[in-house]
């Protein structure tokens, strides 16, 4: 049944259907986006990455957790077993040219958190094709940007960011890389380097 639903979901997808809300969405469209995302969130993730069509998902983005006893309702944040169980979700990721965006980070008392989750992505035949920091707080002077969560301790400093490690099985997938990001702000870099596609058009 679940095969059948993701299926479908995956047929549509490719004949060119796009989800939009409103009227243009049909009965039919509708009761399978729902039926995907009832099953999505409410099925065991090492088992529903095994219940997925082959080769069918091209990117996963995590937001998994982190095994420091937070209250997730159903689900035990407090695993003996939680390296091994990371091990079978990232074993779970089978697209051999896919892209697998690991977000993780560590908690002040336990800043290896982060190393030890890459470990078992690692173990589950991935590569790092690239690493990227996420800033979940930067501060310029006097103006910050973003968020942090704050902390009661004279020891420890703020957690400001968190990894995103970008794994590959081949460490060479490609990706749009000028899709994203910022114009330089130096500009003589595009000439020294010879990199006008960086320009991006913005001045
Ligand atoms: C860090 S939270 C992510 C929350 C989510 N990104 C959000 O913004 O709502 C981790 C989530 O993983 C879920 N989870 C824990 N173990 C799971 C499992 N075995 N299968 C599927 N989900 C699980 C938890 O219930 C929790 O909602």
């Amino acid at each position: 049944m679940l095969k059948d639903v993701t299926a479908r979901l995956l047929t549509e997808w490719r004949s060119g259907w796009t989800f939009k809300k409103g009227s243009d969405i049909s009965a039919v469209h509708w009761s399978v986006v729902k039926t995907f995302f009832k099953w999505a969130f409410s099925t065991d993730c090492v088992a529903g990455l095994d219940s997925l069509p082959d080769n069918s998902v091209a990117c996963v983005v995590t937001s998994h957790p982190y095994n420091i006893g937070l209250k997730y309702g159903a689900h035990d944040d407090n695993r003996s077993d939680y390296p091994e169980w990371m091990r079978s979700v990232c074993v779970g990721i089978k697209r051999d040219n896919g892209h697998f965006f690991l977000q993780v980070g560590g908690i002040a008392k336990n800043p290896t958190i982060s190393w030890l989750v890459l470990s078992m992505a690692l173990a589950a035949g991935f590569v790092i094709q690239n690493q990227i920091v996420w800033a979940k707080s930067v501060t310029v002077g006097n103006e910050s940007h973003g968020h942090f969560k704050p902390l009661n301790s004279d020891r420890f400093l703020n957690q400001t960011y968190e990894f995103i490690f970008h794994l590959t099985k081949t460490g060479k997938v490609p990706v749009d890389r000028l899709a994203v990001g910022v114009p330089f702000a130096d500009k003589t870099n595009i000439a020294r380097f010879d990199h006008e596609g960086d320009d991006r058009g913005v001045s």
